[in-house]
């Protein structure tokens, strides 16, 4: 496959950009590779490169693309809200439809506050919880990731483990010593903390994690967390910023049949357009300004090109309850067969999934939490993911990353995925 054009590209970024991209795991660093590939176009489940290289994407843009790339009528209201104008920086009527239907799929949200990406929509409500409780600290999982805000880069999953780091310099000691971390389903020590601590304000968590690889989380835990919060008067917030409307259309508080007291959200929500939004209990939202005190604000929030590609995409979803279902099945059909070609090679390699979020990891016992995530295997990963790639499918460049199918992939995609997989695994085999 000739990717010249990509290689040269990113030469010219590097001077330019800080490492040649946008987003750190874009610069398939820790997979091995010189150079990424630059995308051209999309198209349904499809990728095209600068080369004219078709991929079958993997990736799904790290999770808005329920529907694939440019859903016909997505993109059809998307470019009539184009020709109205696109950023007004006042109010539109579109806002108030969109805080609607999210609001009938999560009844935890009785308000809800747009932002433009879930760094902001997490910060807020990290920001919001200190006031309401009047309390400073956060309790965050290891492995979690809630964006790049100060309080959240602590021991935060795939961007920064991606390059061996745990946390990000520039963050201040205080802003470190406030942000307390536990090991992900650790009930023992996570009630021993929130017993001794009396000062933390949230407990912050990925329901299903997915930013160290996907991680299959127990009712039982996430109960807990729900118990222990509400008797401590600290606000539980569950960051559905993967999960909301990708794992059913109200996320895991639907799923597990658990209300948090704050939900963040994001990808889906704006329908593969910049969003963000948080949202919950009223007496909490209503701190904001301008009826409160908290504040928050954003030149793009509530931005009507974003905020019409997501009530669409979420009208699309809510319309046809099969999408769900079809999505769910596939991907079990999916990951039943990587499981059978995993004893026909016999690799050290297990999946988690959860709908249509998974995540094949190269180590033989399941994966259960960061510190089993990190011992996987970097080697057999990087040859997995080159070899998807020679064979035209862009799967996740990093092992703490999930798998995102869409709606639109069809069994030709998955039966081209099965042939390069086995190609890969052959080859992971002969490297044993
Ligand atoms: C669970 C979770 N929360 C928050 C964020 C941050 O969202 P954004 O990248 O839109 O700032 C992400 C991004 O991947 C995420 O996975």
């Amino acid at each position: 496959m000739n990717t010249n054009k990509s290689k040269e590209i990113f030469e010219e970024a590097k001077k330019s950009i800080p490492g040649g991209v946008n987003s750190p795991v874009r610069a398939f660093q820790s997979v091995k590779k010189d150079y990424p590939i630059f995308i051209e176009s999309a198209k349904g489940s499809k990728l095209f490169d600068e080369d004219g290289n078709e991929y079958i994407d993997m990736i799904g843009s790290w999770g808005p693309m329920i529907l694939g790339h440019n859903y016909p009528e997505v993109l059809e209201v998307v470019k009539s809200e184009m020709e109205k104008g696109t950023s007004f920086g006042l109010p539109t009527k579109k806002e108030v439809v969109l805080a609607e239907l999210v609001k009938e799929c999560f009844p935890a949200i009785e308000k809800i506050r747009l932002t433009t990406s879930g760094t902001e929509a997490t910060m807020a409500a990290v920001r919001l919880s200190r006031a309401f409780t009047k309390k400073n600290k956060i309790l965050k999982f290891e492995g979690c990731y809630h964006g790049h805000s100060d309080s959240l880069l602590v021991k935060a999953g795939s961007g920064l483990l991606t390059f061996e780091h745990q946390d990000s310099n520039g963050i201040t000691e205080a802003v470190t010593r406030d942000t307390i971390t536990a090991p992900f389903g650790d009930f023992e020590k996570i009630k021993k903390i929130i017993e001794d601590e009396k000062d933390i304000a949230c407990v912050i968590v990925e329901p299903i994690p997915a930013n160290m690889g996907v991680i299959e989380t127990s009712k039982e835990f996430l109960e807990f967390l729900r118990e222990i919060t509400r008797k401590k008067n600290t606000v539980l917030i569950f960051d559905e910023v993967i999960t909301g409307f990708r794992i059913s259309l109200g996320g895991a508080c639907e799923v597990f049949g658990i209300q948090p007291d704050l939900v963040t959200l994001g990808k889906i929500i704006g329908g593969g357009y910049p969003v963000g939004a948080f949202g919950g209990k009223k007496e909490i939202m209503d701190l904001i300004s301008p009826v409160g005190n908290v504040y928050h604000a954003g030149t793009l929030s509530g931005n009507p090109v974003s905020v019409a590609a997501g009530i669409k995409t979420i009208s699309i979803l809510k319309e046809n309850p099969e999408i769900y279902k079809t999505l769910e099945k596939r991907t079990k059909e999916l990951v039943s067969k990587i499981e059978n070609l995993i004893q026909k090679y016999e690799i050290p390699a297990t999946v988690n999934y959860v709908n249509s979020l998974f995540t094949i990891f190269f180590a033989k016992d399941k994966i259960e939490n960061l510190e089993d995530a990190i011992d996987t295997s970097d080697e057999m990963f990087a040859i997995y993911f080159d070899t998807m790639l020679e064979n035209g499918i862009i799967v996740p460049p990093s092992k703490y990353e999930a798998h995102f199918i869409s709606y639109v992939h069809s069994d030709e995609d998955y039966e081209k995925f099965y042939f390069a997989l086995e190609k890969a695994f052959e080859k992971i085999k002969n490297s044993l």
